[in-house]
């Protein structure tokens, strides 16, 4: 199995059904679907925001530091199992706090678990606060300064949740004081969103990596500018497909994106709802557009140098 760094993976969109179900149960929630056949039926979506809306729904039940502990857990035991030996883990605390489930209890839940990682599963973890890029600039600094205040075990920041109508550039103060603050800096950009969001996370923002950033294709300036700064971008094919950013496997961009110099990695996203994780991904790719051995090698190689891992972790893993 091919050693790979897993760098785009929302920890809840890693909640299998069967995981909502068990923890439904436990926690006395009654939940809108009958059985696990009816919540699958739901795994249709036309869009980004389609998928959003489910997705922040299953959140419903995780409630405790346990919840979030046994879902980082069946997590990591998944991702050893596609060859994933460094991955970093970003968390939506807004969505959790807006529920009433506080800060303390959704990091401490997935900290904990990632604290043992390596010696656990082999795999080395760090974690990134997601902010919540539909809600206010003012809450994610709230969120930012509490984060700080606790010392949470945060290596840095990204943006995510519904792109189109929400411009990097709306979190500007918020990205000062993660920079200022010396934490590392990253941002969901061109999924659905147009290139200039991709720019503007670079020059606004000052990200050191992209999620996504499928989109930079339509804008030729822009991937030349991608390729001289070899800014790693954080692709997910199969989530692309299911949320129809691209018609279909077949027409995926990433073989282009290999083609031009482009340094990208391939990840899961939200693998729970999208049909696969890091090596469902590898052979959708190898099995549909034919991807080479060689390009898997390179595409392993690009995930780990993006990593923001110790350049001893790099060393080892590469
Ligand atoms: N939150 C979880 N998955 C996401 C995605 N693919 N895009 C934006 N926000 C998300
Ligand atoms: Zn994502």
């Amino acid at each position: 199995m091919l050693p790979v760094a897993e760098l785009h993976l929302h920890i809840e969109g890693t909640l299998e059904p069967e995981l909502i179900f068990a923890l439904a149960e436990r926690n006395g929630i009654s939940l809108p679907y009958a059985d696990l056949d009816e919540l699958r039926a739901r795994y249709e979506f036309t869009d980004l925001q389609s998928f959003l809306d489910l997705y922040y729904a299953n959140m419903a039940v995780l409630q405790t530091e346990q919840d979030f502990a046994d879902m980082t857990r069946a997590y990591l035991a998944r991702a050893a199992l596609a060859g994933v030996r460094h991955a970093e883990i970003m968390l939506d605390p807004q969505a959790h706090l807006s529920r009433g489930v506080p800060l303390v209890t959704c990091v401490n839940g997935v900290a904990s678990v990632l604290a043992t990682s390596e010696g656990d599963y082999g795999i080395s973890t760090l974690l990134i606060a997601a902010f919540l890029r539909d809600q206010s600039e003012e809450s994610a600094l709230a969120v930012l300064e509490e984060l700080l205040a606790m010392q949470a075990p945060i290596a840095g920041i990204g943006l995510d949740s519904a792109e189109v109508g929400n411009p990097p550039a709306k979190f500007e103060r918020l990205f000062a004081r993660a920079g200022d603050a010396g934490l590392r800096r990253i941002a969901h950009a061109g999924e659905e969103g147009p290139p200039s969001y991709i720019i503007e996370a670079l020059d606004v923002l000052g990200v050191e990596r992209i999620d996504h950033g499928i989109r930079c294709m339509e804008d030729p300036e822009l991937v030349e500018r991608l390729v001289e700064e070899l800014t790693p971008l954080t692709v997910c094919p199969l989530s692309n497909v299911r949320l129809r950013a691209v018609d279909d496997m077949a027409g995926h961009p990433l073989p282009a994106m290999l083609a031009v110099g482009l340094n990208v990695s391939v990840n899961s996203d939200d693998p729970a709802y999208f049909g696969g994780y890091v090596d469902d991904n590898f052979a959708q790719l190898a099995s549909v557009l034919g991807l080479s051995e060689f390009d898997c090698v390179r595409l392993a190689a690009n995930s780990i140098r993006s990593s923001f891992a110790s350049e001893e972790r790099k060393t080892e893993l590469l």
